[in-house]
């Protein structure tokens, strides 16, 4: 019988692939630059599995097109870039990579949160630039961590991680989310449920920790941002339309905040100008969960389910049950 096969759109850390090959024919595209949508339909042709990356948009008319594909392994623990109903429909499986990546996102998310908070980016370009000349007693002040009110918008894995980082801050925590957190929960990590509107008029920090969905597309907007402090730092790790991007430059440019530390953009890798002006903005290139253990696991998750779905198992990371019955 002749091996299945499995298209690779990118590159992934090496080990994945010499699992993959050790059991299916692979067809491996590691280049940084990975496929066009219209090279990846093309490539998928004859292959069975496609470990694909958040760069890749797997959209229903794309999916209608990958003949004879029976799993997408996603990169990642995000899956905004594929449609998942329509994979359910044609019976494609989608699995995921959750777990691996909470600690090291969190520990990038409370990094940015003070890097933010503290002006760590304005603080090296200062000195590189020779202009240091004397202690000052406003010399870049920034606000306090300590005592602060933190708003996790979502107390999902990741939201609760960076709840047990503020803990240990001596910050009181404060969330959102549609579901409460079991008592057990919101009692270890000391926080609070309230409404969105509390959140945003209290939290010193709102850090976002959704995933993107229709209804968190542009939570965080013009009139949520009119809500938060003047004195207030959003934080966001999770999916760049999570905030309506060109709001938030106005509002950070007009100090209706008064910073903004974030990882994830409306069109990665474009960047709104105006933010890119702004010294209150911090800015990453979605790198949250970039250790290079967890960039590692996550390569070998999402090999590994390819595989499970390939010999007939059902994947630890699926997302849609309906279709392995
Ligand atoms: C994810 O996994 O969804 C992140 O955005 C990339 O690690």
């Amino acid at each position: 019988m002749s091996k299945k096969k499995v298209l690779v759109t990118k590159r992934v850390y090496p080990e994945a692939v010499e699992f993959l090959r050790g059991k299916f024919e692979v067809d491996y595209e590691g280049t940084n630059a990975g496929l066009t949508t219209e090279e990846l339909i093309a490539r998928s042709r004859g292959c069975q599995a496609v470990v694909s990356q958040l760069t890749d948009r797997l959209s229903a008319d794309v999916i209608a097109r990958l003949e004879g594909v029976q799993v997408i392994a996603n990169v990642a623990v995000g899956y905004d870039n594929i449609d998942v109903p329509a994979a359910t429909a044609a019976g494609i499986a989608v699995t995921n990579t959750p777990g691996v990546l909470t600690e090291t996102t969190a520990d990038f998310a409370f990094t940015l949160l003070m890097a933010t908070a503290r002006r760590i980016p304005e603080a090296h370009a200062f000195v590189h630039s020779g202009e240091w000349k004397t202690w000052l007693i406003d010399l870049l002040a920034g606000q306090d961590i300590y005592g602060a009110t933190l708003g996790l918008v979502g107390l999902g894995r990741i939201g609760a991680a960076v709840a047990r980082r503020a803990r240990g801050f001596g910050m009181n925590i404060i969330y959102c989310d549609a579901q409460a957190a079991p008592a057990e929960v919101e009692r270890e990590l000391g926080a609070k449920r309230v409404e969105m509107a509390e959140l945003l008029k209290t939290a010193d920090f709102v850090s976002l920790h959704v995933p993107l969905t229709p209804e968190t597309r542009h939570l965080i907007g013009a009139a949520e941002l009119k809500q938060m402090k003047p004195t207030a730092v959003l934080i966001n790790t999770a999916r760049g339309p999570v905030v309506d991007e060109a709001a938030l430059a106005d509002a950070l440019e007009q100090k209706t905040i008064w910073a903004a530390g974030l990882d994830v953009f409306e069109a990665e890798p474009k960047v709104c100008e105006k933010l890119l002006t702004l010294p209150n903005a911090v800015l990453a290139p979605h790198i949250a969960s970039a250790s290079v253990g967890t960039r590692r696991r996550m390569s070998m998750m999402a090999a590994e389910n390819a595989a499970a779905a390939l010999e007939g198992a059902r994947p630890a990371n699926l997302l849609n049950p309906e279709v392995c019955k």
